[in-house]
Order: C-alpha cells, then structure tokens, then sequence
C-alpha cells in the first residue's frame, strides 16, 4: 500500500508537470500518448487503491457530484466592471485624469488583451482549489467548482515550494477569464449540428453556458482555457502592482497571457492596442479591446473607485466587426436531419477580411422578432471565424409583404411539420433528396468517414443520375459511373473509388459519426466503440449498458436506442456491413476496478436496485457482503439505512452513496 501511495505520489507529480507544460506553457515535453500512459497507471493505480485518491489528484478533474444547481457564493470583495473608451481621445482624457488624481507619482501602465469570456474567481486554502465562482452580480456569483476543476489550465494545487518561491501565502485567491478557444468552439458547433441543434451563438455564450452545464464530464470535454490576471490576499490585491502580480501568477503555475506591455506612454499604449487590433485573427481565442491598467498599487488606491469600476483601469474596445447590407432574398435550407434553416443571401459586404453574402437566420421566429423581410437594409455582425449573422434591421422598405415560412419542403415538396413546442419545421420525407445529399456530405466529411473528393458538386450528380440513395450504395459504384459524370476522367474517378475504398477500414466510431445518430459527436462515438467493440453490441446494449460509458447519459443513451429501433436503420447498417465497412474497434479493456474490496448496500439507492448495484460491484471484480465488519471496504448507503450505517461509522468504515459507487464503477473505463 506504502508503495501504491509513493508511486501515484510520483505520478501526480510528473502528470501535474506535463499538465502545466501542455496547457499553460504551450510547450509539451512528451507525446498525448505518454500522457496517457501515465494517467491510466494512476487511474489503475487509484482504482485498487481507492483509499490513496485525493482530490488534487489530475484524475479527480472529472469527480465532484454533478450539482443540481449552483450554490451562491460572496465574493471577498466586488468584482467591478470597467469602464470603456472607444477611439483616442477618450483613452488620453481618460489618462489625463489619471495623471492629473495620481499627483506626484509617476504613471505606469499595463497593458493586457480584453480576452472575451467571463471572469471567474479562484480561492485556493493550504495550496489546494477550493472553489471557483463566477462573476454573477459582482457581489455574489456561482459556485460552478465542479465544473471550473475540469479547466485543465486550473491548478488544482499549487505546491508549497512554488508558493515559498513566490512568497504567496497558502491562502490566496487568483481572478481571470475563462474564455473558449476557437477551435473548440468550432468543434461544439459542428458536433451541434450533427446532432441537429441550433449552433451556440459566439465563444463567450458557449463558455458561460458551459460553465453552467450541470454535468462536470460534459465540461470537461469543451477544452475551456482560464487566463489569469489578479492575484489576491485576504480580499486584497497583491501590493507590488499589475506587472509584478501577473510575474506571480505565472510563477504559480497559473496561465497569463503573453501579450502585454508595461509602458509609460498613451503612443505607447497606442501602439499595442494596434498591434492587437492587427493580430487578432490569428489568436486562436476572441478579444474584443486592450485592458490598461494603473501598474502601481499605490497609485490604484489613491485613483480609487467610481460607482461600478475603477478609475485606475479602462477597456479600450475595439469596433465591432460588423457591416451594413441589404437582403436580396430569404431562402430556406433543409438539412440532414431535415430541419429547414432559413438563411438571408446578402449583397456581398467586405467585413474584418472576409466576404459576407449570407448569413443564418436560425428560425421562423428569429425573422419575426427582426421584423425582417427581403430587401431591407440590416446590420451584420461576424466574430472569429463564427457564421456571420444579422443582428438588426437598419432600414425597412423592402417587400410589402412579410417572409412567411414554406409550407412545403423546398426541395421534395412535402409538407412541413413542426413538432409541438419546437422552434423549428422539419421536412417528414425519409425520401427527400436534400437530407440524402446532406448526409451524403456529412458522411464523407473530414473527421467522419474522410472521402477526399466527394464534394458538393460530385454528390449533387450522384443524386441527379440516381446512382447512389443512400451512403451504403457509395460502395457500390464504379469507375465508368464516376468517369462519365462531368469534370470526371478516368484518374480522378479512380481516385475517388480508391478513396471510398479505404473509408471501409475508418471504424466503428467514424462510422457511427457517419451514421448521424443524435447527440454522438466525436468523442461520445470513440468511447461508445471502444466501450462496445462493434455495431451488433451497440445496437443490443440497453440504457443501463450505454449509460455505464462515461460521458454518456441517459439522453445519449435514449438516442442510440431510438436510433438502432428504427427500421430504415437498421437497413442502412445491414448494407454498410454488406458493403465491407468495418464496424468494430479495438475493445478497451476493462481493469477489474473494485478487485479486493468488499462492500455492504443498505436502504434505497435513487436509481439501481439492490440486485443491479450488486450485479454491478461483481462484475467489476467487487464483492458484496451482508453485514458490516472491519474488513468492509465501504458501505454504500441510500435512502432509510439503518443498523448497517451506523455500524459503519462505529467502525470507521467509508460510507459511499449511489453516485460515489458509480465513479468508482466508471473509474475504471477511461
Ligand atoms: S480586469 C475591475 N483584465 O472584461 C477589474 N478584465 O469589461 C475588471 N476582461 O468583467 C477586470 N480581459 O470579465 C480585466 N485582461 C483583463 C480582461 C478583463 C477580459 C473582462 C472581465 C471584466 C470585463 C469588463
């Protein structure tokens, strides 16, 4: 035991290392696979041992329960807001002030990104997180800590060295935005759209309704990143200043944003504001200004506070990238899944580097509360690389008439329906060519069964000869088909069949991306194959099967049952099988987590029953006992337990509830 300790002692340690390396520094010394490698001996590690686990251990970044609604929690002391200059001459009034309340003291500056997410406050107790809150009125805010421990760029500890080192007390509390990359905020969407939701909207919404999602396994797998920019003590700034404080933190272990200046100067400032203006494309994170902040302590206190934000710091905010242009006409998209998007096509407009000729309308009642009709003039607006969209008519005088949404799909003519408290109309017909070409598309997309060259142009001509009706008859084809399409010769049909060829090795998780099951983005198909091993076994697994799967629910698991329930499906997985696709995966191997330990159930647990926890704990390596001894490893009580409990605290035995036996049931399955 002595030994199983020292070594996830050490493991920690050097995955914690790797941790700051990869996800603050930017700068990893080993392969994701040596990663891994390490966190799975811990896990197994911590498996067996589950009485060596702590809660700063890297595994334990997905542990706390799932909340069930977020506790309200004080701030030590507000968390103000910042006033705004928008052009140059308010940015020097604004340091005319300053210079002129700061008396005899000489300036300074800090100049930081104005990162655009949502700030969050970090309070660490003997080195170790206790809890992360959000900004909420500036008084009080969220306890979101379950969620916010699943920040990899959140030090679940600092260690006692690094804090002797940085002559930080044990007790301190770090400020800073949590913000969503590009890159994942790109992927969500796009697992959103397979999964025929609406896209979120821009990186900060997602990050904030992130933050609020309820379930920590979910959050951790958005990639959330936090930059930290205050350190306090006691409810207090740390005393040597802006610069110094952000020395500090990085110090720490936490993250800091590289671009920044400390400067003396407005020109100065100037200049780093564009320089940033200049550079934000290329971030990989949205900024929306330039934080300036008074560097020295001293001279913060005396500039002191207006009502709502502090006289010492301003964001200059840069123009929003937005355009003005008139709306040709509204036309109506039906997609995979057949939910028809209507979409403005714009006079084309130039906005932040791009060419903007058409823009989401989201739903029927999104042009209603616009009060948008074609040809009037509207404000667009796009961020990074996020779907341009209107956010505002400017100028009505288009149609005489209102947009009114088709009755019938744009495409097949059927009839549209719209499911009882949904936004969105739907086209019914399993026939309908658009949600064939949509698929068709969406199964050979990039990350899902990867056809190089089975573009839009290529799919549309499939569809109009009526060679292919359905991604199974792709396998079907052949060179002289391909070769008498247009733009086709001999070579580049031979190319795309080589291409459809090797897509049959892709797997068992491309394939069920491929297969456009609801809410199976990436990652849940990867975990679903390797829980699984192939189709027949997903398609035979009952709710209680799939939700074993981490990060799988009971929604998830409702939609792969639906999913494999419906005939047309089961067709269509039938002739991919007869085709030659490839629907297995390699098998994780499930460690027998609960080998050694003995566990005793009493009362009623929320949702298994005493037989299925039982069955459970077994079949993970587990026993089960009757009564309570000192060699019980825990006790797993639920609802009126009795006797059993109370022997259990006697004698000191762990007590675990339903949700405590499931983590270490799953801990297993990584
Ligand atoms: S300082 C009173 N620094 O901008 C101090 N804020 O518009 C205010 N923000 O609520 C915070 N990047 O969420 C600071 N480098 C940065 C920032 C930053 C983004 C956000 C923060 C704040 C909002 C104010």
């Amino acid at each position: 035991m002595e030994k199983a300790r020292k070594r996830a002692e050490e493991l920690r340690r050097e995955l914690e290392r790797h941790e700051h390396l990869y996800y603050v520094l930017d700068a990893p010394e080993v392969s994701d696979a040596e990663y891994d490698a390490l966190m799975r001996e811990l896990r197994e590690l911590e498996a067996k041992h589950p009485e060596i686990v702590t809660a700063e251990s890297p595994t334990q970044r997905v542990g706390g329960k799932p909340a069930e609604g977020f506790e309200k929690r004080q701030h030590s002391r507000a968390m103000l807001s910042l006033d705004n200059a928008y052009n140059e001459a308010e940015l020097r009034e604004w340091d005319r002030r300053v210079r002129e309340l700061a008396g005899d003291a000489a300036v300074k500056y800090v100049a930081e990104l104005k990162l655009d997410g949502l700030s969050l406050a970090l309070t660490y107790e003997t080195g170790s997180l206790k809890s992360g809150v959000t900004r909420g009125d500036g008084q009080t805010g969220e306890d979101v800590t379950s969620n916010v421990r699943t920040i990899k760029s959140v030090p679940l500890s600092v260690s006692a060295e690094r804090l002797k080192k940085a002559g930080v007390a044990a007790e301190f509390e770090v400020r800073g935005e949590v913000v969503m990359p590009l890159s994942a905020f790109e992927r969500l969407n796009e697992e959103r759209e397979r999964e025929g939701l609406a896209a979120a909207v821009n990186p900060r919404n997602a990050a904030a309704g992130t933050l609020r999602t309820l379930e920590p396994k979910i959050v951790a797998t958005r990639r959330l990143d936090f930059y930290a920019y205050f350190l306090l003590e006691k409810g207090e700034y740390f005393k040597a200043g802006q610069e110094a404080t952000l020395e500090k933190l990085a110090a720490l272990g936490f993250k800091v944003n590289p671009h920044r200046v400390c400067v003396e100067s407005v020109d100065a400032l100037l200049k780093f504001i564009e320089k940033a203006e200049n550079e934000r494309e290329g971030l990989g994170y949205e900024i929306d200004g330039v934080v300036i902040k008074v560097d020295a302590q001293a001279t913060q206190q005396r500039l002191g506070y207006t009502g709502r934000a502090p006289r010492w710091a301003i964001a200059y905010k840069f123009a929003a990238r937005a355009g003005e242009t008139t709306v040709r006409e509204i036309t109506v998209q039906v997609g995979r899944t057949g939910k028809l998007t209507p979409v403005a096509e714009l006079e084309p407009v130039f906005i932040g580097g791009t060419t903007v000729s058409r823009a989401t309308l989201h739903n029927a009642d999104f042009i209603e509360r616009l009060g948008l009709r074609p040809g009037d003039v509207v404000k667009v607006e796009r961020g990074g690389d996020v779907i341009p969209k209107v956010v505002e008519v400017l100028k009505k005088g288009g149609a005489k008439k209102a947009f009114v949404f088709p009755s019938s799909c744009p495409e097949c003519g059927s009839h549209v329906v719209r499911a009882e408290g949904e936004v969105d109309f739907r086209c019914p017909n399993a026939a309908c060519q658009a949600k064939l070409r949509e698929s068709l598309l969406h199964f050979g997309s990039r990350g899902v069964m990867n056809i190089e060259g089975l573009g839009e142009a290529v799919v549309a001509q499939l569809l109009e000869k009526g060679l292919v009706k359905s991604p199974a008859e792709l396998y079907g084809l052949k060179v002289e088909e391909l070769a008498a399409l247009e733009r086709f010769g001999e070579k580049s049909a031979t190319a795309l069949i080589d291409e459809i060829e090797r897509s049959k090795k892709a797997g068992l998780a491309r394939v069920l991306m491929g297969l456009g099951v609801r809410f199976v983005g990436e990652r849940t198909a990867q975990l679903l194959a390797e829980e699984f091993g192939d189709i027949d076994a997903l398609s035979a697994a009952t709710a209680e099967e799939l939700e074993r799967v981490n990060e799988v629910g009971p929604k998830v698991a409702a939609a792969v049952i639906e999913f494999f329930a419906e005939p047309g499906n089961q067709k269509l997985v039938a002739a991919l099988r007869k085709a030659g696709v490839e629907m297995t995966a390699e098998k994780k191997v499930r460690t027998e987590q609960l080998a050694g330990l003995t566990f005793v159930l009493t009362g009623t647990l929320p949702t298994m029953t005493r037989e299925e926890a039982k069955e459970r704990i077994e079949s993970a390596g587990g026993k089960c006992a009757g009564s309570v001894s000192k060699k019980t490893s825990y006790v797993v009580a639920g609802e009126d337990a009795g006797s059993k409990l109370e022997k259990a605290r006697e004698l000191g035995v762990k007590v675990i509830d339903e949700d405590g036996l499931r983590e270490m049931l799953k801990a297993g399955n990584s």
